[in-house]
């Protein structure tokens, strides 16, 4: 019997040679099995071919750790993203004090390969530190929010590409007219706290797009549908109020087996934001395969595959869609897989959601992407 690492191993050869392992084919063993996946052959080059960008979310401890981790980065990405260092709950240990030394390692290590890093995040309702219910109050909400925005966006002045101001602000089952959450920043400030967190980013960093981050608007379903209206409604009423905000956040987290499809709603989504003068990036893109029964690996990851195909095949269309962001790399290292993100319905079930596996080796995930990158139809 073959364990799940050989079979997977096996299983990605396959699909760079696109047949049988020769293994289980009966056949002599090739040469070179490595696949073509540097260079010219990698995601980003592919990518760029489309006028779009590809990167991760990367985690700084393992950056610093996991030198074949940086190589992969190194080969596949031209854009990167903190998966959680640039948050409150890192950035701000006290009050007073600030920790930059994870948001700096990962900035020195993007200049080095000549990558764009976007920031995440400057206002979430989640990842903030312990400190931060007994301190901030109605009366200094106000400055600590400019404050934090004037000092981390000023540190990384003109080397951030797009700043994820505000992130996830629209919670329509709060029940709010507006359809914003109540979040810790709405009761201290009111629906103007977005107001003012883009314009301090406006004034840290010129130069960076600045970006409003948002999921749970890509399906066609009620749910999405809600809040895909209530934040083009929020959308439209910063522009209308001259609030500097220049591009969108999709955060694409699916699941395969899901009920839900993508579609028109998305697509008119899309195109709503691009009218307002908006780009779009899809930021944080994974599928969640717990929803799929089976138990056979190679079908689970088809159907990964077959909803990053789908997905990006509807959404590369929409020409304002500029850069395509999985949220992590590596199925070694997906949030999916922990804590209390696990597969709860099929214990001990690892995720496989991203391009490279638990060794690094491509994923059918990888192929899928590739060739919907060849495949983007860009207006
Ligand atoms: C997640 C990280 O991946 C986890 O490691 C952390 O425990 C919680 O946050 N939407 C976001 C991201 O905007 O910041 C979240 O990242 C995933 C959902």
């Amino acid at each position: 019997m073959m364990n799940r690492r050989e079979y997977v191993r096996l299983a990605a050869f396959a699909a760079v040679a696109g047949g049988l392992p020769p293994v289980l084919a009966g056949a002599a063993p090739m040469q070179d099995r490595s696949p073509r996946i540097g260079g010219r052959q990698s995601l980003k080059e592919h990518a760029k071919r489309r006028g779009l960008f590809y990167g991760c979310a990367v985690d700084v401890k393992i950056l610093r750790a996991d030198g074949a981790y940086r190589e992969l980065l190194a080969q596949q990405c031209d854009i990167l993203v903190g998966e959680s260092c640039m948050k409150w709950s890192r950035l701000r240990p006290t009050p007073e004090s600030y920790a930059f030394s994870e948001t700096d390692d990962l900035m020195a290590f993007a200049r080095q390969h000549g990558m764009k890093v976007r920031g995440h995040n400057f206002v979430w309702h989640l990842a903030l530190p312990d400190w931060f219910a007994a301190t901030v109050t109605k009366e200094n909400a106000e400055r600590f929010l400019t404050e934090h925005i004037s000092t981390v966006g000023g540190r990384y002045k003109g080397k951030i590409q797009s700043w994820d101001v505000v992130n996830e602000a629209i919670w329509t089952k709060d029940g709010r007219p507006d359809g914003l959450r109540d979040s810790p920043w709405l009761r201290l400030l009111g629906p103007q706290y977005l107001e003012i967190a883009f314009r301090a980013a406006r004034k840290a960093d010129p130069q960076a797009l600045l970006t409003y981050n948002e999921y749970g608007i890509e399906l066609d379903n009620e749910e999405n549908a809600a809040k895909r209206a209530a934040t083009l409604a929020l959308l439209r009423r910063l522009k209308s109020a001259n609030v500097p905000i220049d591009a969108v956040g999709i955060q694409s987290h699916l699941h395969a087996a899901d009920k839900s499809a993508v579609g028109g709603g998305l697509v008119d989504f899309m195109a709503s934001v691009r009218g307002m003068g908006m780009q779009i990036y899809l930021t944080e893109m994974d599928v969640d395969d717990s929803r799929v029964n089976s138990e056979d690996v190679a079908e689970r990851d088809r159907e990964v595959a077959a909803v990053y195909r789908s997905y990006l095949a509807t959404t590369l269309a929409e020409p304002a869609v500029k850069s395509v962001l999985t949220w992590g790399i590596s199925d070694s290292h997906t949030w999916l897989n922990n804590g209390k993100e696990h597969d709860k319905a099929h214990p001990g079930r690892m995720q496989r959601d991203l391009p490279f596996d638990e060794e690094y080796k491509p994923t059918e995930v990888f192929f899928a992407m590739r060739e919907a990158f060849d495949q983007a139809r860009r207006r």
